[in-house]
């Protein structure tokens, strides 16, 4: 049956699960602090990008609405879902702030029957929720864990399509609830308790980032031996056990999740006293690959000092204008450090950017940041990348060196045309 439902935070999580509850017939109001962000939503813009979304939230203004007041948002509300963002502190535990805001401002709520949360938060906290609930006289507002198995890019479709529904719970009658709110999506619903539902998404996350870290590993010892990692990563992904996923080795994992996540397994498990050692090699692993790309272009022009060197690609993967955690921020970083001169090229970043990208320049298009350049780094693998015309390219560049950092190009048919070609695990 039909809900009313708040949704707090209008962020990526927020906006796609409201705009996906509104599509399954769900009444939805978001609510989120930023007057700037909810004026335009208000006024019908996205403020993201994410496929699919746009035309999802266009086709349910009726049932769709925005607020920057949290009464309004709870006036009618039965469900109050919880998508605010949890970053980390310097710690790297989750700051929880706006989660503690949002639960303060749940008394009151007069139609309120449970309280979900989707963000993602450290193992406990649903349980802290629940004590807060109860002494702010919510007793008889129902609580779980819905956490989001979203990826950036595809979240809509993941949204609609899931592997799985998972729902952490101890009251059968929110748990209920919560399933019935997906009513009209067809995947499988994994009833725990909010414990486990708290763990299997920070789990989920360590074990996509385990395996391109494994990955990556493998790659290195393919440098070392002669092997391609693209051959033994298609050909071990043949394997039912191990599966294809997730097995492309490259300059390594960013995102608004991995590396936060990351971070907030290690600090749960350090609060625990526990020392999680694949966790940690992980995350060694992956902020290797940003040193080794750099060593490996050190390696090829000798010196970077005072080189052009163009970065093709600033978002932390494909179709996403995201670029929180990118590895192309390291990259660009280091290069600057080094004392090269960036050019950088993206078709969906944003143009106002912090450091170090403040210090970089920026084109329109990537043969422009080409020209003159002494090499190049392919950051994002950008479909737009493997059809640029390489020979024009190669004839633009001052020195024809390139290192392919997502592997996207062929390096028998870059070498052809005269590029001093070095990518990740290949010969
Ligand atoms: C991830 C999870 O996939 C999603 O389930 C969770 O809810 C949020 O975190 P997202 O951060 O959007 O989603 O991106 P994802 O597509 O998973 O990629 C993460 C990073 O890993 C990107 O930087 C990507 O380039 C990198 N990656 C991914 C690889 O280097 N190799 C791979 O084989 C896959």
């Amino acid at each position: 049956m039909p809900r009313t439902i708040a949704v707090f935070g209008a962020g990526y999580i927020g906006l796609v699960t409201a705009a996906c509850l509104a599509e399954l017939g769900h009444a939805v109001v978001v609510r989120d602090i930023q007057p700037d962000r909810v004026q335009r939503l208000q006024a019908g813009e996205v403020p993201i990008f994410e496929p699919g979304l746009a035309e999802m939230i266009a086709r349910n203004t009726e049932r769709l609405s925005f607020t920057l007041d949290a009464a309004t948002a709870l006036a009618a509300a039965e469900v109050a879902y919880v998508c605010v963002d949890t970053p980390p502190t310097v710690s790297g535990d989750a700051d929880l702030s706006r989660v503690w805001s949002v639960v303060d401002s749940l008394r009151g709520a007069p139609a309120l029957l449970a309280v979900v949360v989707k963000s993602t938060v450290p193992v406990g906290t649903g349980k802290r929720i629940r004590t807060v609930l109860n002494e702010s006289g919510l007793e008889h507002v129902g609580y779980a864990s819905n956490p989001e198995f979203t990826a950036e890019g595809r979240a809509v479709a993941d949204f609609m399509t899931p592997d799985r529904i998972v729902i952490g719970g101890s009251d059968q009658d929110a748990i209920r609830l919560v399933a019935d709110l997906h009513h009209g999506i067809n995947a499988p619903i994994e009833i725990m308790d909010v414990a486990s539902a708290e763990m299997t998404k920070l789990a989920a996350n360590a074990a996509l980032m385990t395996r391109i870290s494994f990955i990556n590993e493998i790659a290195a010892l393919c440098e070392l031996t002669g092997a391609d990692v693209e051959l033994v990563s298609k050909a071990i992904g043949l394997d039912h056990r191990i599966g294809s996923h997730f097995l492309q080795a490259g300059i390594g994992w960013g995102g608004s999740c991995f590396p936060k996540d990351s971070e907030a397994l290690k600090q749960l498990a350090s609060n625990t006293g526990y020392h999680p050692q694949l966790l940690n090699a992980a995350i060694e692993v992956n902020n290797l690959q940003k040193r080794r790309a750099i060593q490996t272009l050190k390696q090829a022009l000798g010196s970077l000092e005072g080189t052009e060197i163009a970065l093709l690609g600033m978002t932390f993967k494909p179709s996403t204008d995201d670029m929180r955690e990118s590895p192309s921020t390291v990259l660009a970083a280091r290069l600057l450090a080094e004392g090269a001169r960036v050019r950088c090229w993206d078709p969906l970043a944003p143009q106002e950017l912090p450091e170090p990208w403040s210090q970089t320049t920026r084109h329109p298009r990537a043969l422009d940041a080409l020209d003159g350049a002494d090499a190049v780094i392919l950051a994002t693998a950008w479909p737009e990348l493997r059809e640029l015309p390489w020979h024009d390219a190669h004839d633009l560049m001052r020195r024809p060196v390139m290192f392919d950092g997502r592997n996207l190009l062929d390096p028998a048919k870059m070498r052809a045309l005269g590029f001093t070609y070095m990518s990740v695990g290949r010969p």
